[in-house]
Formats: structure tokens, sequence, C-alpha cells
């Protein structure tokens, strides 16, 4: 029976993960461990480094009973029965496969400190994103180690997505478990099933081989993005044909084979995942010599960056090919609405560009200002303003631009932002989530993707 879990890394999955598991599994202590302990510190204070709905609650409920935040990386290794390495795997910026395949050193390191620490066998759970065939690896380094101890490697990637991250791990679609087919891998499987036995129902647990489990993730990833820039691809058809990508969208989607969701056309994809896992995946048929089916999931990428710039170029053609020294409101930084994350934003992308043609921008985002900053640190203070309050960053703009679907941005008082604003005031919906038709009868000349432009100018000529 498990009694001690530990997962090492408490970031934007270990952090709430291992607190779901701590709220439903009151006979289990929960550690989480981090090298750095700034971010420990703030797990351990009121203010969270991650915001989630409902994380807070779940947190501020089992912290200090069966929920601890440490940096106490090899007391909390000793006293484990079962370890998550939920440690960050960002594309490789260096040498071979850099730019596409998985930096895989934070974990290699992990493995190294497990087998210095620890001192019984344990169970060790792949939870961050893996290139397949990496529990074959974590195996020979873990079994290098002198003191005579077993481990037993599991995989048991995590699909949650940020901005919903409790509810999809309170009611999750599936959980994947992959293992070897042991006598010994199966009884550690059992130990972890027991472990989501306590709140997810027997059939939603699935079992796999590891390989089968660690590339599923990899493939679930690259399908979703896949969908979306194959919407994206279409909204840039629709513009210069004047169909609207919402109700293509709508009328494809009705089709029970393909279905509704991931199919809303937008500036495109960011976060953590998606384009770092297609890449990777990229990189594994490249390595595995099919590089037919490595090109084919490459432009899942190549359309992400195509909508982004295409984005921009729609912005400088609508402003008289000018941008220079006017002022652009931006609304939202974060990836997506419900959190504070900003990796791989297309904000970062929209907002360089911006900067690229000299303009000012004012940034305002309800939770991920700080994280603006931190991404903007090497841009031009002085073009760049970033705003609380959101009449402030309109005020005086040439334009309002949105990047992130924030349900508080619907309730804006348009209408005194469009008098704040100088005039012709244009307005950009990144996110196809505004009033289009109640802005343009406001004034605004409102650009959407994938859906005629409704500009006053056509009138009037
Ligand atoms: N963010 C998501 O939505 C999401 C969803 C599913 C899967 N994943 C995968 O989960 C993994 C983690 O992602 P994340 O978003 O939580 O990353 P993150 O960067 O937020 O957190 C990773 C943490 O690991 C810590 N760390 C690195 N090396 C360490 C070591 N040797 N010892 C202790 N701590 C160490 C880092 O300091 C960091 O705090 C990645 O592989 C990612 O692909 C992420």
């Amino acid at each position: 029976m498990v009694k001690n879990i530990l997962c090492i890394g408490a970031g934007y999955v270990g952090g709430p993960t291992m607190a779901v598991i701590a709220d439903q599994c009151h006979d289990i202590n929960v550690t989480v461990v981090d090298i750095n302990s700034s971010r420990i510190a703030a797990w351990n204070s009121d203010e969270l480094p991650v915001f989630e709905p409902g994380l807070h609650d779940v947190v501020m409920r089992r912290r200090g009973k069966n929920l601890f935040y440490s940096t106490d990386i090899p007391a909390a290794i000793k006293r484990a029965d079962l370890i998550f390495v939920s440690v960050n795997t960002p594309t490789k910026t260096f040498g071979e496969g850099a730019g596409r395949a998985a930096d895989l050193q934070y974990l290699e390191k992990t493995a190294r400190s497990i087998i210095e620490h620890a001192d019984s066998d344990k169970i060790i759970v792949e939870k961050s994103t893996l290139p397949i065939r990496t529990a074959q690896a974590l195996a020979r380094v873990l079994s290098s180690n002198e003191k005579g101890i077993r481990f037993q490697i599991l995989s048991n990637p995590e699909f949650l997505a940020e901005g919903t991250a409790i509810d999809d791990l309170e009611h999750p679609d599936r959980v994947l478990i992959g293992g070897l087919d042991t006598p010994e891998a199966r009884a550690a499987m059992e130990e972890l099933i027991s472990v989501y036995a306590h709140w997810v129902p027997r059939e939603k647990i699935i079992t796999t081989s590891l390989w089968s489990s660690e590339l599923s993730k990899l493939v679930a990833n690259a399908f979703l993005a896949q969908r979306i820039s194959s919407v994206n691809s279409i909204s840039a058809l629709c513009e210069r044909t004047g169909a609207n990508i919402d109700e293509v969208a709508y009328a494809v989607g009705r089709d029970s084979r393909i279905g509704p969701k991931f199919l809303k056309a937008g500036i495109g994809f960011g976060g953590s995942c998606f384009k770092k896992d297609i890449l990777n995946l990229v990189y594994l048929c490249d390595y595995y010599g099919i590089p037919e089916v490595a090109r084919y999931w490459e432009q899942v990428v190549a359309i992400n960056d195509f909508q982004a710039a295409r984005f921009v170029r729609t912005m400088l053609g609508a402003m008289f090919n000018t941008i220079a020294d006017k002022k652009i409101a931006v609304f939202g930084f974060a990836f997506k609405s419900d959190t504070s994350d900003t990796r791989e934003a297309p904000a970062i992308t929209v907002c360089t560009r911006l900067l690229n043609e000299q303009a000012h921008i004012a940034i305002h985002d309800p939770k991920a200002l700080e994280n603006a900053k931190a991404d903007l640190a090497g841009a031009p203070a002085d073009r760049i303003a970033y705003c609380t309050d959101p009449y402030e960053a309109a005020d005086g703009a040439h334009a309002l631009v949105f990047l992130t679907d924030w349900k508080c941005f619907r309730e804006l008082d348009f209408k005194r932002i469009y008098k704040s604003m100088r005039h012709p005031a244009f307005l950009f919906d990144g996110r196809n989530f505004l009033d289009h038709e109640s802005l343009y009868a406001l004034g605004y000349h409102v650009y959407p993707i994938g859906r005629p432009a409704m500009s006053h100018f056509e009138q009037k000529d």
C-alpha cells in the first residue's frame, strides 16, 4: 500500500496534481519538492505560484495535513514509496536536435538525485511528457545504483489542461498508466491504480505498455494542436472568400465523426506543451527514419506561426500600413483564459511584432501581467505600459487587440472605451469571442478572424 507519495517538480503540473491527490486520498502523505526555493515558498504562502480556478481552496484544505511543499529533497526521497517525476522537459536549445528534441537534463538529474538519496525500493512514475522509450534510459540510469535498490518505472502522463486543471484532475476523461509486462511492473501498476481508484472510476483507468503510454501523450497533444491549425488554415481562406469560419466550423463539427470541440479559429495555440510536443514528435519521426511523417506534423506548427504573422499583417493593412508611434491596447497576454501562464503565448509574438513596427503598446491582463513583464524584459521598455486598469490601457489608443478570451473582457464598457480612443478606432479580435455586430454599431472598425472585416470605410466609399 502506498503511504508516502513524493512529486519532484512543483510546477503547473506537479503542484495542482499533487494537491488533488492529497485532497482525494487523506490516508496518503503527499510531498512536493523543487530545486526552486522561491516556488516552494510561494506554494507555502497565500499567493500560490500558479493561478487555476479552484486550486487555492484545494491547497488550503490539505496543506500541512497530508500535503507538504518542501525543498528538503533528500529526506523526501528517503520517505517516499512512490515518486512522480514532474520536472520540465523543454525543447533543447543546443547541440544535437536543438529546436526540436526534448531536453532531458532535468529528468536525468532527478534520476541521479533519487539514486543518491534512496535507501529502499521505489516506484518511479513518469508524469512529465517524454519522448518514447525514455523509461528505458531512466531504468538504465536508476539500475546503475550500487545499493541493490530496485526501481519499477511506470508512465502516467498528465492530460490536464491549464485553466481547467482542477476539474480535469477531479473528473478525468481517463487516467493512463503504462508499464512493462513483468510481475514486478504489474504489481507497481496496481499500486498506482489503487491511488487513482480513490476517486476515478476503474473503467476510466487505462493500462498499456510503457511505450504506448509515453507515445499517447505526444499524440494526444499533436491531434489537439492539429485541429486548431486545421481550422485556422481554413480561416485564411474564409477571409479571402467571404465565408464565415464559425459557420464552417459549426457545420463541420456537427458531423459526429468530427465533433465540435477544438474547432475555434483564433490567433493560434500557445502554452508550454503543444509546440514543444509536436516538435519532439517531428524529431522522433526523423530519428526513426520516417521523414514523411515528420514533415506532416511539422506543418501544424508552421500554420500556427503563419496565423500569428498573418494577424499582425491584417492589423498593419487596416491601419494604413503604419503603426509607428501609434498606441495599441493589448487585451490579454496569457496563452488562454483562466491561467496566468504565458509560455509560448501568441501575445509574445504579436507584441514583439508590434514593437518591431515601432508601436507603443499598453498591455492589460487580469492575471498574467507579471509574466508578461518577464517575457518582454528584452523589449524597449519606453514603448510598453503594463496596466492593471483596462480603461487606462485603452485611453488614447488607436486600436484594441484581443489576444486572450478572458470572460471579463466581454463585460467591458466598450462605449466608454470608444470615446476615450483615437479615431478611427480599430478593434482586432484574435479570439473571435466578442459581439462584433454591437461593437461595429458603436463605431469600431472590427476585424475578426476568418470572417469579413466590418469596416465603416467601405460604406462611405
Ligand atoms: N503545463 C501543462 O499544462 C502540462 C500538462 C501536461 C503535461 N505537462 C508536462 O509536465 C511536465 C512539467 O510541466 P510544468 O508545466 O509543470 O513545468 P514547470 O516548469 O512549471 O515545472 C517544472 C518544475 O520542475 C522543477 N525541477 C527541474 N529540475 C528539478 C530537479 N532536478 N529537482 C527538483 N525539481 C526540479 C523546476 O524548478 C520547475 O519548478 C513537462 O514535461 C510538461 O510537458 C505539462
